[in-house]
């Protein structure tokens, strides 16, 4: 579910920065204007542009919040013992290994910023918007940094030295009778 989510948040974030861009969807409404003897002043176009992105991009809340759930339960299972913790500090960890936990750590802290940085934009105090909307945007580079390492990693393990590690990922691990 947390994967699935991501993928549709980057969907989110994609839609808005092409189709349903706010200067574009700006763009197209003065031109179409342009033709009839009506005007529209920028500000109005950009309020408009941003009314009809609004019910896409309410989905990035959705999701948001959805993710703060499922995160926090992941959190709180990794803390119990009852699902791995990837720590890099261990010792006795190839450079594989490690490269693979310091790759999740950081992840994870930057999901956890990403959420945080969300929260607070949609009920924290307003004064705080402008400052957490810089952090908040920061997300698109890891999220997509981070989706091209994992599925990389994947692969090759894939089809060097741990054949059916993608079944094991959808399905679990199997069990011996
Ligand atoms: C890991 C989780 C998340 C990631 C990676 C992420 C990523 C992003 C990115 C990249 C943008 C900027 C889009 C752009 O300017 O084109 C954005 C904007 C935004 N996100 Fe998220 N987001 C996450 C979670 C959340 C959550 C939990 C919430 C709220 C509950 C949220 C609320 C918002 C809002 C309100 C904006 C618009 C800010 C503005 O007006 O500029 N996001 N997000």
């Amino acid at each position: 579910m947390i994967a699935i989510s991501f993928l549709l948040l980057l969907l989110t974030i994609f839609l808005r920065l092409t189709w349903l861009n706010k200067s574009g969807i700006a763009a197209i409404m003065q031109e179409y204007l342009s033709n009839t003897d009506q005007v529209l002043s920028q500000d109005q176009l950009i309020a408009l542009a941003k009314k009809i992105r609004e019910p896409m991009w309410n989905w990035h809340i959705y999701i948001g919040f959805l993710l703060v759930g499922l995160f926090t339960i992941r959190l709180i299972l990794a803390a119990s013992g009852k699902m791995k913790f990837q720590n890099p500090l261990t010792v006795k960890l190839t450079a594989k290994e490690k490269f693979q936990k310091w790759t999740y750590l950081i992840f994870y802290t930057c999901v956890i910023i990403s959420l945080v940085t969300g929260i607070l934009m949609e009920a924290g105090p307003g004064e705080l918007k402008k400052s957490m909307e810089g952090i908040h945007a920061f997300g698109i580079y890891y999220l997509t940094a981070y989706i091209g390492i994992h599925i990389a990693g994947i692969l090759i393990a894939e089809f060097t030295s741990q054949k059916g590690i993608i079944s094991e990922i959808i399905s679990g691990p199997e069990i011996e009778e």
